[in-house]
């Protein structure tokens, strides 16, 4: 308390506080990347670059911490470009976080950043493959499958433990049971495929557009995905619980849960120092200063975002199936290009 003025510290809503304490904090260091993805959602359509400086990246880890997390993701970007990676890494760890995932095209990996990376305790790398050489080579740029490929190969044989981050857009699609056969052959040791729905973005090229998934496409990745987890192969879906609704109606087996993209404790705070819940959504919540993620965390805009959704779900015929597999709200309107009739209703009227 200074002076007369009294500060009123909200209290944190006990859903929230069990939330953070298993959530991620993800924090976008950069925009700057060296890869050129025709895809990205964090650099499409725009030509500027921000980058987080070290005193707010240690603000943001020192209140996360006081507030309950125990996990950091770290994106970007390229997060290997910003200067202060490693520094703060170190610091997370020492502050008491307990995992850091860190995003990454690996296009910077020699053996002085591999050796850095492995000594952090707790560290989770995704690198990011989108199919066949071709496939990715369209996608995200001239000769970088050979670059990608050579990254994989350098993380494993320093034994960090090792995501595959694929998104699938319409190419992929049709190469997929092959595909995951493949990369699980040429890179043994990878902990899991992690697909993720190609979405849309702005200032894509037609391309990309032609790239997203239909209602049809959607429920062919879940049955794919359904028969290789039955083969063994550990393939996940990210941040997607309608793959787990079409399983059901489809009475396909369903290993893996997926949690929605927006969800109680997720916050991501950019670059720019906006902050949004999920990494690819737009809706800033406020811009980051000292004490802002507990005001968001606790603020009736946040608390409203995360709510299981009463208006859109409550006039489909689909409701209780989906609640029944853990969709508590409609698909996010970036998934293809209508906007009128949400995507999950789509793929659900679809299977009727
Ligand atoms: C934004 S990148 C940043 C980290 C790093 N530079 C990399 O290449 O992985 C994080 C992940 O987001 C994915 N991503 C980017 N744009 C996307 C989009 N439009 N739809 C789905 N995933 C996307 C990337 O493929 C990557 O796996």
């Amino acid at each position: 308390m200074m002076g007369n003025a009294m500060v009123v510290i909200n209290a944190m809503p006990s859903k929230i506080h069990e939330a953070i304490k298993k959530e991620n904090l993800s924090i976008e260091v950069t925009t700057r990347c060296t890869s050129n993805c025709t895809y990205c959602f964090v650099r499409s359509g725009s030509s500027e670059y921000h980058d987080l400086d070290y005193r707010t990246v240690l603000s943001i880890i020192k209140e996360g911490y006081e507030i309950g997390y125990r996990h950091l993701h770290i994106t970007g970007g390229e997060p290997l470009l910003w200067g202060h990676l490693f520094d703060i890494c170190d610091n997370a760890i020492v502050m008491g976080y307990e995992s850091i995932f860190l995003n990454t095209n690996g296009f910077l990996f020699d053996s002085n950043t591999l050796k850095k990376l492995k000594s952090i305790k707790g560290l989770n790398l995704s690198i990011s493959l989108l199919g066949f050489p071709d496939i990715h080579d369209t996608f995200r740029g001239y000769n970088s499958f050979i670059k990608t490929a050579q990254a994989i190969e350098m993380a494993l044989n320093h034994n960090i433990p090792l995501y595959l981050f694929c998104v699938v857009g319409k190419s992929l699609l049709a190469h997929l049971p092959h595909f995951v056969q493949w990369a699980f052959q040429k890179f043994p040791g990878i902990k899991e495929i992690t697909l993720i729905q190609l979405i849309r973005v702005s200032g894509n090229a037609d391309k990309v557009f032609n790239e997203l998934l239909t209602p049809d496409d959607f429920v062919s990745l879940v049955r794919i995905i359904s028969l290789l987890n039955v083969y063994g192969f550990s393939v996940s879906l990210l941040e997607n619980p309608l793959a787990a609704v079409v399983a059901q109606m489809l009475e396909l087996p369903w290993f893996s849960s997926s949690p929605h993209l927006i969800r109680p404790g997720r916050l991501t705070i950019k670059a720019d120092k906006s902050i949004t819940i999920a990494h690819s959504s737009c809706q800033s919540l406020g811009t980051y200063s000292r004490g802002k993620l507990h005001r968001i965390l606790t603020s009736e805009v946040y608390l409203h975002g995360i709510e299981d959704d009463c208006n859109t779900c409550a006039s489909c015929k689909h409701m209780a199936v989906c609640r029944k597999a853990g969709m508590q709200r409609p698909s996010e309107p970036f998934r293809d290009m209508q906007e009128t009739i949400p995507y999950c209703k789509r793929v659900l009227d679809s299977l009727l």
